[in-house]
């Protein structure tokens, strides 16, 4: 079995990180999102990966290289509109020639893992085999609907009046079966090759189509409060470690991982929170629920439920929660006073608050 994660589109949704980042490499617990991904794609076994890549190729091959590191092996296949999932498959024909493949967005969590759901496909080799998971409002995704024997008998993307809550969620099993599916489907109202609609085509052509429900946790993080929760849901299974610096006057409470090279002084850290290498902290209050990058500095501020990207530097701000700062923005102190700010913050900007 060979895998294809999309890594490409245009992530729109993840402003203003997306005008200078890919959203699958955004960091989760310190961690891009893409990683994630991979990781879960080899826990199935499966190391020979293609990605596709859009406009922001050159960071994601800079971030993954050739694999080896994560100990897969990535052949990078470009794209050069977003013109869709299944336009994708049609792209990465070549790579997958007629073997079985999983198919995973590049910016969906499930880390729980979808071993499971791998091992059936195996064993039973549907045309496809869709993962689905019960959510409150899916009318922004995939929706399956199923028989009382647990049959897919319907798939649509982003239905208005959803008759089923069982969300897809960015994991497909797919023999070759596909690629007379993709070939034959038209672009949606939004313009694009969808796979939903390309699974619908196969169901309509009496393939069988199996689905499985996903039970653990799952985000698509293409919003910013979507990577914030992700992040406290990941942090949460933080491996505690101090392998950086901390002083006598530094308090650590709970589950905090200090990385090398990092320095804290004078500081409290409340888990669970990272901080990341190089990283220095002084006169600061962390967390909880905060990931903070390589290379930051952070000085006299209190900062909770946080995503600081590398490089970032923010001093004298006594109250940051809610908040992802991108990379190598500065925010510091300013004229006016107040308690809590929300910032929402692209990379390289620079923000004045509260003194
Ligand atoms: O998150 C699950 C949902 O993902 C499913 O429920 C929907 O059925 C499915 O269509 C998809 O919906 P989105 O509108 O959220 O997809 P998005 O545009 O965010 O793209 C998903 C991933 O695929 C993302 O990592 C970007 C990548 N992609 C997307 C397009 C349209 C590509 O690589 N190329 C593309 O042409």
């Amino acid at each position: 079995m060979k895998a294809l994660v999309l890594s490409g589109g245009s992530g729109t949704r993840l402003r203003p990180f997306s005008y200078s980042m890919p959203k699958q490499l955004i960091p989760i617990a310190n961690k891009p999102v893409l990683e994630y991904v991979l990781e879960d794609v080899k826990a199935l076994g499966v190391t020979e990966i293609g990605i596709i890549v859009g406009s922001w190729a050159p960071q994601i091959e800079e971030a993954i290289g050739d694999g080896s590191r994560l100990g897969v092996r990535v052949t990078y296949i470009p794209q050069d509109a977003p013109l869709g999932l299944a336009h994708c498959v049609t792209l990465a024909k070549p790579f997958l020639g007629d073997d079985d493949f999983v198919m995973y967005l590049g910016d969906n969590m499930l880390p729980e893992g979808t071993a499971d759901i791998a091992g059936e496909f195996r064993a039973g080799r549907p045309a496809a085999q869709i993962v689905v998971h019960k959510v409150a409002d899916p009318r922004a995704l995939g929706v399956a609907e199923l028989d009382t024997e647990g049959r897919v008998t319907r798939l649509v993307e982003k239905p208005e009046e959803p008759k089923s809550d069982l969300a897809l969620i960015g994991v497909y099993f797919f023999t070759s079966e596909i690629h007379r599916a993709v070939a034959s489907i038209s672009p949606s109202a939004r313009g694009e090759l969808e796979i939903t609609d390309a699974i619908q085509w196969l169901l309509d052509d009496g393939a069988e189509i199996k689905a499985s429900e996903y039970q653990g946790y799952w985000k698509d993080t293409g919003r910013t409060d979507d990577v914030l929760e992700c992040n406290r849901y990941l942090l949460g299974s933080l491996r505690p470690a101090v392998l950086g610096e901390c002083d006598d006057a530094s308090r650590l409470i709970g589950e905090v991982r200090i990385e090398a090279g990092a320095r804290v002084v004078r500081s409290r850290i409340e888990g669970p929170a990272v901080v990341g290498a190089g990283s220095v902290v002084e006169d600061s209050h962390i967390g909880p629920d905060t990931a903070i990058g390589q290379g930051c500095t952070l000085r006299d501020t209190r900062i909770r439920d946080s995503i600081v990207l590398d490089g970032a530097t923010i001093s004298g701000v006594p109250g940051i929660q809610g908040s992802i700062i991108g990379r190598n923005a500065t925010v510091g102190a300013g004229a006016h006073v107040d308690t809590y700010h929300r910032l929402v913050v692209g990379d390289h900007t620079r923000i004045e608050v509260a003194a």
